[in-house]
C-alpha cells in the first residue's frame, strides 16, 4: 500500500496460468460444458464435487506425461482451487469477491481501476481494471443469470443480491456512460456482534445492557425501536447485532428488500419482497409482506428498511401488542418523527407513541478518508403534548470523550417494566448491571462470534444465576 497519492493503492497479487496450465484449463471447461449439456438445465455443479475432479483430472494429466516428475501434492491443491474459482467465481474480481475486509467493490467503466473500501483504510485503488468492455459484459450478464434476472437495452439496469448475500447494482450503456458499471455491497461472511460493535466502540457496554433488558423487558414488555442515520451509517448492523437480545422464546417475522439480517433465532420466518415481473405482474411489496406477517402469529416484527406505506401497517401492528424493529433513513431524532409522519409514510402522531426508542447510528469520516461508527443518541419517546411528540434523550454521544454518556436520570421504559414486573427501580437496575457484567466478560474473554455470544445469551436467559456465578467464579 503507498501512502503518497490521494487514493491509496490496494494491490492484488494475481498468479498467471503457465502456457500448459492454460491448455489443461482450457480442456477442464470444455469437459465441463459437455457435462452442463448433458445433464440439461438443472446443471448446478457440487462445489466440493467439483474440485474433487478438477484435481483427479490434473493429476491424470500431469503425472501422465512426466512419469518420473512425482506432482506435488501443494501444487496440484493450489492449481485446482486457482482452476475451480476461475470456473464458478466471478474471474478477475473473485479475490475482492472473496475478501472478507472490503466492504465495497466499483467498478466504474472501462480502462478504469477498481475501486474497493476496505473496512480499515477506506477507500482505495486496485491494480485491477477491465480493458475490455466484453468481458465486463460477461461478468454482469453471468452475475444476472445466476439471479434469474437480465439487464439488456430494455432494462439497463440491474439492481439484486448475490447467492452469498451481497448486494449488486449494474447499470449498461448508454445510462453508465463510460461503459458497464458494476457495484457489489459485501455481505460479511462472519457478521458484527453487539460485543464487535462494543470493542468498535461503536456502542456501550452500558447502552448495550440497558438496551438488553428494555428490549427483553423481563417478559413483561419488550420494547420496539426504530435505528435512524444516513446510507451505509450502519443501521441493519447495528439491528442485526442489537437482535440477539431477543428473548429466545419469541417468534421473529423479519421482513426485508433484500435479506440481510442474519438472526441466529431458532423461532425466525424471514420475507422478502418480489418486483413485478415481466408482464408486470406478482409484485409483493413490503406492505404486503408487513400485512401479511400478522396473521402470522408473531412476537416480533422486523421491518428492514421502513420507507413507504408498510409504516403504518407496522405502526398499526405496534400498537395492537405487537413488538417490532425497523431502521429508517434520516439525520436525527426529531427527523425520523418528521419523516414518519409526513408523506409517503403517513404515520398519524398519535401512533408514534408505540416506539419506545430511537436508536441515532451515526458514520464520522475522518481526513484521511477512513470512517468510523457510533450511536450518537438514544431518545425515548415519552408521550404527545398538543400533537407533538415527546423525546427524552437518555443516551449521547460526546465526539470529545468519544463516550456515550447516559445523559437521563429517568427513562420512561425501565419504570414501565418495574411497575408490571412488580420490582423496584433499583432492582432493575441491579439488573443491568448484571448483564453488563456478562457482556464484559464476553469482551474479555473475546467470546464474540455469533454462536459464541448466541450461547451466552441463551444461557443467561434459561438461568442467570448460574451465568453471574460462573462470572464471579472467573474474575
Ligand atoms: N459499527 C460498524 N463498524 C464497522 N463497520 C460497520 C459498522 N456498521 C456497519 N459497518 C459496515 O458498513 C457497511 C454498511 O453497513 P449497513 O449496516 O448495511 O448500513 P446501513 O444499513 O446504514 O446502510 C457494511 O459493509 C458493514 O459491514
Ligand atoms: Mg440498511
Amino acid at each position: 500500500m503507498s501512502n503518497n497519492e490521494i487514493i491509496p493503492q490496494y494491490d492484488i497479487v494475481r498468479q498467471d496460468y503457465s502456457p500448459e496450465e492454460k491448455i489443461i484449463l482450457g480442456e477442464i471447461r470444455e469437459n465441463l460444458v459437455d457435462l452442463a449439456i448433458s445433464s440439461g438445465e438443472n446443471f448446478q455443479p457440487n462445489e466440493e464435487k467439483l474440485l474433487n475432479d478438477i484435481r483427479n483430472f490434473l493429476f491424470l494429466r500431469l503425472s501422465g506425461e512426466n512419469q518420473d516428475i512425482p506432482v506435488s501434492r501443494k501444487y496440484l491443491d493450489n492449481l485446482s482451487h486457482r482452476i475451480l474459482r476461475d470456473i464458478i467465481g466471478y474471474g478477475k474480481i473473485d479475490s475482492l469477491i472473496q475478501d472478507d475486509e472490503l466492504e465495497e467493490i466499483m467498478i466504474n467503466g472501462i480502462d478504469k481501476p477498481i475501486f474497493v473500501y476496505h473496512r480499515q483504510h477506506g477507500m482505495m485503488k486496485t491494480n485491477i481494471e477491465f480493458s475490455d468492455e466484453r468481458e465486463l459484459m460477461d461478468l454482469i450478464d453471468s452475475i444476472a443469470r445466476q439471479i434469474n434476472r437480465r439487464i439488456d437495452q430494455e432494462s439497463p439496469i440491474l439492481d439484486g443480491r448475490l447467492t452469498d448475500g451481497s448486494r449488486i447494482n449494474a447499470t449498461i450503456p448508454p445510462v453508465s456512460a463510460d461503459g458497464p458499471s458494476l457495484t457489489i455491497r459485501k455481505f460479511k461472511k462472519d457478521p458484527f456482534t453487539i460485543i464487535d460493535l462494543i470493542n468498535s466502540k461503536t456502542i456501550s457496554v452500558e447502552l448495550a445492557a440497558f438496551l438488553w433488558l428494555c428490549f427483553d423487558g423481563l417478559g413483561v414488555k419488550s420494547a420496539n425501536a426504530i435505528i435512524s442515520g444516513g446510507t451505509s451509517s450502519g443501521k441493519t448492523t447495528t439491528l442485526n447485532a442489537l437482535c440477539s437480545f431477543i428473548n429466545p422464546k419469541e417468534r421473529i417475522i423479519t421482513i426485508e428488500d433484500t435479506l440481510e439480517l442474519q438472526i441466529p433465532h431458532e423461532h425466525v420466518i424471514r420475507m422478502e419482497t418480489r418486483p413485478a415481473n415481466v408482464e408486470n405482474k406478482g409484485e409483493l411489496t413490503m406492505n404486503d409482506l408487513v400485512k401479511n406477517s400478522l396473521r402470522q402469529r408473531p412476537d416480533r416484527i422486523i421491518v428492514g428498511e421502513v420507507r413507504a406505506d408498510e409504516a403504518i401497517t407496522l405502526f398499526t401492528a405496534l400498537n395492537t401488542g405487537h413488538s417490532g424493529f425497523g431502521t429508517l433513513h434520516s439525520n436525527d431524532a426529531r427527523e425520523t418523527i418528521t419523516r414518519l409522519t409526513n408523506d409517503p409514510m403517513s404515520v398519524p402522531e398519535i401512533m408514534i407513541q408505540a416506539i419506545d426508542f430511537i436508536i441515532m447510528q451515526n458514520r464520522i469520516y475522518t481526513p484521511s478518508g477512513v470512517s468510523y461508527r457510533r450511536i450518537s443518541e438514544v431518545a425515548e419517546v415519552v408521550g404527545i403534548e398538543e400533537g407533538v411528540v415527546q423525546l427524552n434523550k437518555i443516551f449521547q454521544w460526546n465526539p470529545e470523550t468519544d463516550r456515550i454518556d447516559n445523559v437521563s436520570i429517568t427513562s420512561k421504559t425501565l419504570s414501565q417494566i418495574a411497575s408490571l414486573s412488580g420490582k423496584s427501580l433499583s432492582e432493575i437496575h441491579k439488573e443491568i448491571e448484571n448483564r453488563k457484567l456478562v457482556l464484559k466478560h464476553m469482551v474479555d474473554y473475546d467470546i464474540r462470534s455469533v454462536g459464541d455470544v448466541k450461547s451466552v445469551l441463551d444461557l443467561y436467559y434459561a438461568d442467570s444465576e448460574k451465568v453471574l456465578n460462573r462470572i464471579m467464579l472467573n474474575g
